[in-house]
């Protein structure tokens, strides 16, 4: 199959240029201007004047058919992937959970289980370690080198997926000798404990005191603390959705002196705020993540991290739950709703809006943030993650001026309730292709259930 894409303007993360994309069978063939009159019959034409032409977004934080919380999130890899294709994203890297007792290599087999034969679009994994025993480090060598290079630990959730910080630095030190990257959860677990518990014993049941014992400073000491073992053991280390200022300086107070500290945030962290929780009715619920939503002000100062370089990119942490039937769990406290919110469909169309068409970033460094700096951090690049000749054609024709009013009736994630409900955003995919496979057309999915591959990663030392 041979399709064109003419006359749209190519956006990578480095160069703006107008060119015609030529893709063969699933790769990028050729790039060049007017290649109509050079490359002979093809299939398709596909006419992307007055739009981008982008490299398919790369969500590298995602929660697909997740048990959490007493429940499962909604979203499995088939309807996941299908949100994220509508939005424009082409390739997930969802997060697979060492079983409590059990071996990386359980739960791995299970998350592939899970998108085998679903997913529609490519995948790849992380893998969620609870405990660095001699066992576990062996496994993760072999898994490193069967393209799961990257692993989360938390210093949150005691009881469930916290680990102590012996763990943490056995599986940094780890990490420096296989080439793998540690990503972390970074908020004082025990802390939390305390104040929750405070809370509930004073009858503070409601979903704003989510966010009221999870404050930023012990996000800021978590992610300065891990930093830290991370220096110590001679490692890089990846803060997963890094949501205020505390935070922040601690990022970059080491990047100053010269520790590979790296950390992506999310759209919810820059378009929401605090006072969601206030929604009357329990909606505030919908909310509750972790960490969760901060004051107004935090989101500005990420916005700065995105412009000024020290945030590497966007992810969702999309982790769906339903209103009716998931969150409502914890109608008698805040510490019983599941942890978790959508987000995989629209982030591509909020960075746009927010990000380009407010001045906040260009349009390279918007596809540096959706995409190219998760495929080079994580192993994908150049296969994903740019346009170029032998790339994978995992590609979106962008319309900057298509519009998206953001409603549960009408998104594609398989949730009952849409974070951003009314939003208006200017900025949308018209096409997407997945290798080389045209699968959304306007408000059509062409994709199939399975198309997806898995995408074993190398390591950040190309071992
Ligand atoms: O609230 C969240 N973020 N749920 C998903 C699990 C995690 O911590 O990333
Ligand atoms: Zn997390
Ligand atoms: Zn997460």
């Amino acid at each position: 199959m041979r399709i064109l894409i003419k006359n749209g303007t190519v956006a990578t993360a480095s160069e703006l240029f107008k060119s015609d994309v030529l893709i063969e069978g699933e790769k990028i063939a050729l790039l060049g201007a007017d290649l109509v009159s050079k490359v002979g019959e093809v299939d398709r034409t596909i006419e992307a004047s007055g739009k981008f032409v982008i490299p398919g977004g790369i969500d590298p934080h995602t929660h697909l058919d997740m048990p959490f919380g007493g429940t499962k999130s909604a979203d499995d890899f088939e309807t996941g992937t299908r949100a994220a294709a509508f939005g424009g994203t082409t390739c997930v890297v969802d997060f697979a959970i060492q079983p409590a007792g059990g071996a990386l290599r359980a739960g791995l087999d299970e998350w592939h289980r899970k998108a085998e034969g679903k997913a529609c679009t490519d995948y790849g994994f992380h893998m969620i370690v609870r405990e660095a025993g001699k066992e576990t480090l062996a496994e993760m060598d072999l898994l490193v080198k069967e393209g799961v290079p990257s692993f989360k630990l938390f210093t949150a959730y005691p009881g469930v997926f916290m680990v102590d910080d012996a763990t943490l630095l056995r599986a940094l030190q780890r990490s420096a000798g296989n080439g793998s990257l540690i990503c972390l959860h970074a908020e004082n677990g025990p802390a939390i404990d305390v104040l929750v518990a405070e809370a509930v014993a004073n009858g503070h049941t409601a979903p704003k005191w989510h966010a009221l014992t999870r404050p930023p400073r012990l996000e800021g000491e978590a992610t300065h603390r891990a930093i830290v073992l991370a220096e110590q053991a001679g490692a890089p280390i990846y803060i997963v959705h890094l949501t205020c200022k505390e935070a922040l300086t601690a990022l970059r107070e080491a990047r100053g002196r010269g520790v590979p500290a790296m950390a992506e945030t999310c759209p919810q962290y820059l378009f929401l705020s605090q006072e969601n929780y206030e929604e009357p009715n329990f909606e505030g619920a919908k909310y509750v993540m972790s960490p969760p939503l901060r004051p107004k002000g935090h989101d500005e100062a990420l916005w700065q991290g995105l412009r000024f370089g020290d945030l590497e990119l966007v992810s969702t942490d999309h982790c769906p739950f339903n209103f009716k039937g998931d969150k409502d769990l914890g109608k008698s406290s805040f510490a019983k709703i599941p942890n978790g919110a959508p987000g995989i469909e629209p982030r591509m169309s909020l960075m746009w809006d927010g990000g380009v068409r407010a001045g906040r970033i260009d349009v390279n460094r918007f596809v540096e943030i959706t995409s190219t700096a998760a495929a080079k951090i994580f192993g994908m690049f150049p296969a994903k993650g740019t346009i170029a000749v032998g790339s994978d054609a995992d590609l979106v024709v962008f319309d900057p001026e298509k519009e998206i009013r953001w409603s549960a009736k009408t998104h594609h994630m398989r949730v009952d309730y849409n974070p951003y409900e009314n939003r208006v955003t200017r900025g949308a995919p018209a096409q997407v292709f997945s290798r080389g496979n045209l699968i959304v057309d306007g408000e059509k999915w062409l994709g199939k259930a399975g198309a997806g591959k898995f995408v074993r990663r190398g390591s950040r030392q190309g071992k």
